[in-house]
């Protein structure tokens, strides 16, 4: 049986873009749920500027409350020098930068031109890998911008290239506002493809438009065997007008058991962390299969 390895975001990319900021102890709940669910790599937090997103403020906080040295993989993003200082103060042992192929995204989301933004992450890059810290990458916009509209399949390679140059293990291709279809993710997939191996790829789709797991479908077709998702559909990204969460990560576990891959997770576990979320912000869960299980335990 094949493996597809889930890449939990949820409380990273699914609470950046809550109104309200969560206490550091509701988050570790959540965390622990869904390692208990089966999920081994859980992004955690967030070393940005509290004042351009004020929910992940208290990463640190979350951070000291984690087994940073156990076998589970707790990853924080990480814009520049300075949220570098603070991630390996922290004790982290992943990073991920996160780049966009939109010029436009990436100076609203960060401040900064792709070029600049590169070579911010040169810096953060080698810094990290020097210190024993493994760095994932993201691509915001692989599909379409909320300012440019479609971004060039080409652009998106070059950026994934770029990061992978400066030694991000993997790159995680963000469809951001979840414009995509499986033919347009095609396309970029064979684009970015030329450039690197399937093996050093993820997707990372937001449902806006209720794509996401037809784009997963698609990018396991052309051989992606990592998917990033977020428990009970949370999130969405401050920078993205109209960006709605990522694909529930229940749903993404019940397609890959339904066509046979090996995920790890238990989908009870994580439907009862879906629901344990939701309640703490007083919400649904996004998500088909929480409602179609109901409330667990
Ligand atoms: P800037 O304002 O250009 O930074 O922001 P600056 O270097 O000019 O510093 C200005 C102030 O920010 C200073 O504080 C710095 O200390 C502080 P002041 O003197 O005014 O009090 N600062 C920081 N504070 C904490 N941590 C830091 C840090 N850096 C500077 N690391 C910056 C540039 C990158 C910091 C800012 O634009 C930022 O934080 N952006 C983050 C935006 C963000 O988190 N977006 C959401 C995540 S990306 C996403 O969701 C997409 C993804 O899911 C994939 C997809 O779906 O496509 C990954
Ligand atoms: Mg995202």
């Amino acid at each position: 049986m094949q493996s597809v390895k889930i890449v939990e975001v949820g409380p990273r990319d699914g609470l950046q873009n809550e109104k309200q900021s969560l206490d550091a102890a509701v988050k570790l709940e959540l965390i622990r749920r869904l390692a208990a669910s089966g999920l081994s790599t859980i992004e955690a937090g967030a070393f940005v500027s509290p004042k351009w997103v004020p929910q992940m403020a208290n990463s640190a906080a979350v951070l000291t409350g984690l087994d940073l040295a156990g076998p589970l993989s707790y990853p924080v993003l990480v814009p520049n020098d300075q949220g570098l200082d603070a991630a390996l103060a922290a004790g982290v042992r992943e990073i991920a930068v996160f780049g966009a192929a939109s010029e436009s995204f990436s100076q609203k989301n960060i401040n900064a031109s792709i070029a600049e933004s590169l070579q911010r992450f040169d810096s953060v890059c080698r810094r990290a890998l020097d210190a024993g810290i493994r760095v994932r990458g993201y691509v915001s916009c692989v599909v379409g911008c909320p300012y440019e509209g479609r971004i060039a399949p080409r652009k998106v390679a070059e950026v994934a290239r770029a990061l992978a140059d400066l030694g991000c293990y993997e790159i995680s291709l963000g469809d951001t506002i979840g414009v995509g279809t499986p033919a347009a993710v095609r396309e970029m997939l064979d684009a970015v493809l030329d450039a690197l191996p399937a093996e050093r790829l993820a997707g990372h789709f937001h449902d806006t438009y209720g794509m996401a797991i037809a784009n997963i479908r698609a990018a396991l077709d052309v051989g992606l065997r990592v998917f990033d998702a977020s428990v009970a559909g949370l999130g969405g990204c401050p920078y993205a007008r109209g960006a709605s969460g990522n694909v529930a990560t229940e749903d993404v576990a019940y397609l890959l058991a339904g066509e046979g891959y090996h995920t790890g997770i238990d989908l009870t576990t994580l439907v009862d962390a879906a629901w344990y979320i939701a309640d703490a912000l007083g919400k649904a869960p996004a998500s088909k299969l929480a409602h179609a299980l109901g409330r667990q335990g």
